[in-house]
């Protein structure tokens, strides 16, 4: 700890001790005097998009907290701004499709830039809850099923947020969150328990909380989810062992809304005394919004269940981030009315953003872009869908600020060219009224853009569905559509992989948009007519049905694999079973799309691996290199992707592991030498004793455009490293 903090923390009475682990939901008058007399730490959605008045309330409170407190220690004001504060970027799913550190830190950047105006000194994002389940609403604020994506774009976030200097007036604290596990809620039901052996949780829940706390993330949040039987937010294995000791965090941990009481409800701890002696000797730092620590830890200390030393390790952590961030020295650091929100350059950043982030899943006879002459048919509840293209977890968004699929189509065709009819009212209408005028204007139009998928309420947090499909009438629609023989744009906007294999099946050409924020609409017109091409790729698998989850790519290869190539089984219809394999009889093990996957607007061929060498020590690094070439007539970008499988080790393991990827466009016609340096080191795993190890023997390598395809090579690691 700092001079200052250390002097402070001599100075401070248990009361003012208590009140600096406290945070408090909004500002009222009670909160007012708490603040006054030095009881409250932090306050979270110190103002609501509804009053507007960020500034003058952030100032307001911190002139009390540090002009009228005893000891004038300045709150620190956090908020939920998960992808974006006014300007609203697509959902952190949607920005993973991008596979764009550059473009994901940028975006957290506006976001910190437009938060700092409104007197937010800290957000709680990045999210890096690796999730392997579209059936939980919380999938949309990750950055899907694979540890490194998480870890890598989680850490680009955290710079984002951050910068160099987090006391910049332009930049706000991050916080890693749910720490841990919390992705892992069993059936995909939010809040529910987890059961993840050790291993497993070091080999791919915790690398992206490690990243994120190495790119110098502040605070870290523990999650509402039982770890094994051990509620997150009272774990010392994982908060103070691992986070705190092994990995030397010295930012501040913040406990979920209330889930220092909830332990209560779990049934760990038998009231707010046991909730509160158990949070504080695991670790957590700051209570949100519950109250177990300032009301029992008194008591407590008397008893000699918790110790002064855990007390001001907690309040000293706290301590530092504030004046980490400059608040000891301007406590209203970056608050001004001046900035625009929403303004041209942070519209561009979004629109880049939505742009690098939809999915081209499929282009039958090239029919994207759309020609340059012709009516466009636009249809479906979500091309005019002001509030739901924004997505899940939009604090303070406006809907009268996004530009629509059909506002930024009317502007590019003009009204003559532009059939518009959405044909429901929303996505899980039923009222089939609007069909006819969808219909008419598919019949009348030279290709139809319909877009569907699901409201942004239909997921986010405590938002989880057991059916993937398309809500209400939208299958209906489609059928409608598609039965006037137009050819079939289908553009998808939703917080989670859905069930599309129907309109697999139906339509020539079909964009995963997610939920794309302000600016999808225009970064989608991008699309459709060819000023961009589309460069996103799948973060997730998209599984064929709601059955085979979970379903990652990241999977063990069994003893009795599925067949090869799947069996083209018509989903949901048992085939007469064959062999003993690991499969389903009615629908085979593979997804509608791998993850990885994404078309463009060319086409990739991929030359044959290089190996420097094929045989490597444990302190090598695999050097591979291949001749990408665009093979097509227009420029692209591909996300090339490196893949390692470990034979055969003391713990069976995945059949394929992402272990680097790099964007690369190339010129229609050219070639690049594409070259990968991999460390050995970080070919290896968690064994039964929890020691991390890369065991010799051969390994797999491909490189490729996805998880399901790619060039193959084979190398082999001599030495065991321990
Ligand atoms: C919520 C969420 C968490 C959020 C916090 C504050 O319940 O779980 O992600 O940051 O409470 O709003």
């Amino acid at each position: 700890m700092s001079e200052r903090v250390d002097a402070l923390l001599a100075k401070m009475t248990l009361a003012e001790k208590l009140g600096q682990i406290q945070q408090v939901n909004g500002c009222c008058a009670e909160h007012e005097s708490l603040v006054r007399a030095g009881l409250v730490g932090s306050i979270l959605n110190h103002a609501d998009a509804a009053q507007g008045d960020y500034v003058e309330k952030a100032k307001r409170f911190q002139r009390i907290a540090v002009e009228e407190s005893r000891l004038g220690i300045p709150l620190i004001l956090g908020r939920d701004v998960i992808h974006g504060l006014r300007t609203i970027l697509p959902i952190p799913l949607g920005q993973a499709a991008s596979f764009d550190e550059a473009l994901v830190e940028a975006g957290a950047a506006m976001a910190a830039r437009e938060a700092a105006a409104c007197g937010i000194h800290w957000t709680f994002a990045p999210m890096v809850d690796v999730a392997r389940d579209p059936r939980w609403g919380r999938i949309a604020e990750s950055c899907g099923e694979d540890p490194l994506v998480n870890a890598r774009l989680g850490a680009a976030m955290v710079r984002g947020f951050q910068g160099a200097d987090p006391a910049a007036p332009d930049r706000i604290a991050a916080c890693a969150k749910h720490y841990v596990g919390y992705g892992a809620a069993e059936s995909g039901r939010d809040y529910n328990s987890t059961w993840i052996p050790e291993s497993l949780l070091r080999d791919v829940y915790l690398p992206p909380f490690r990243a994120c706390t190495e790119a110098g993330a502040l605070t870290v949040m523990s999650a509402f989810n039982d770890l094994n039987g051990v509620p997150t937010s009272g774990n010392a294995l994982t908060l103070r062992r691992i986070l705190k000791t092994e990995w030397g965090f010295d930012g501040f941990v913040v406990s979920d809304w209330a889930s220092v009481a909830e332990m209560i409800v779990h049934g760990y701890c038998a009231d707010g005394r046991e909730a509160a002696r158990a949070a504080l000797t695991a670790g957590v730092d700051m209570e949100m919004v519950s109250t177990c620590l300032a009301e029992h830890v008194e008591a407590l200390l008397e008893a000699g269940e918790v110790s002064l030393t855990q007390l001001d390790e907690a309040v000293g952590r706290i301590l530092s981030v504030k004046e980490r961030l400059g608040l000891f020295d301007n406590p209203c650091q970056g608050a001004d009315e001046k900035l625009v929100l929403c303004s041209d350059e942070h519209r561009q950043t979004a629109r880049a953003a939505a742009r690098a982030s939809c999915v081209l899943l499929k282009n039958e006879g090239g029919l994207l872009p759309l020609g340059a002459a012709g009516t466009v048919a636009l249809v479906g509840p979500l091309a005019e869908a002001s509030w739901d293209q924004l997505g899940c977890w939009v604090m303070d968004g406006k809907p009268e600020d996004t530009v629509t699929v059909r506002a930024a189509l009317q502007e590019a065709l003009g009204a003559d060219r532009l059939r518009y009819a959405p044909g429901l009212e929303t996505s899980r209408s039923t009222d089939k009224d609007g069909f006819a005028a969808a219909v008419a204007a598919a019949e009348e139009a030279d290709v139809a853009v319909l877009v569907l998928g699901e409201e942004a309420l239909l997921s986010g947090e405590a938002h989880c569905r057991a059916f993937l499909d398309l809500p209400g009438a939208q299958r209906g629609l489609v059928e409608a559509v598609v039965a006037t023989g137009t050819p079939l744009v289908a553009v998808v906007m939703a917080g989670r992989p859905l069930v599309l294999t129907d309109l697999e099946s139906c339509a020539q050409a079909l964009l995963y948009a997610w939920h794309p924020g302000t600016m999808g609409g225009p970064a989608l017109v991008d699309l459709l007519l060819g000023r961009a091409a589309p460069a996103g790729r799948l973060p997730v698998s998209m599984p064929q049905a709601v059955g085979q989850i979970p379903l990652y790519y990241a999977c063990k290869n069994t003893g009795r694999p599925p067949r090869e190539g799947g069996r083209g089984v018509p989903p949901g219809t048992p085939l007469d079973p064959e062999g003993f394999t690991s499969q389903h009889i009615d629908v085979d093990a593979r997804p509608l799309y791998p993850f990885g996957f994404g078309l463009t607007y060319t086409t990739f061929v991929y030359g044959e691996l290089e190996l420097e060498s094929a045989v490597l020590g444990p302190a090598d690094s695999l050097e591979v290199c291949m001749r990408l070439s665009n093979t097509g007539a227009r420029e692209g970008t591909e996300v090339v992707q490196l893949y390692i499988r470990d034979r055969v080790a003391s713990l069976t393991r995945p059949v394929r592991e992402l272990k680097d990827w790099q964007r690369v466009t190339l010129a229609p016609g050219a070639s690049a030498t594409v070259s990968f340096a991999v460390p050995v080191a970080t070919l290896g795993f968690h064994n039964a004793s929890m020691e991390y190890v890369v065991e010799p023997g051969e390994f797999d390598i491909w490189i490729g455009g996805d998880a399901a395809s790619g060039v193959h090579g084979v190398f082999e690691v001599v030495a065991a490293s321990r």
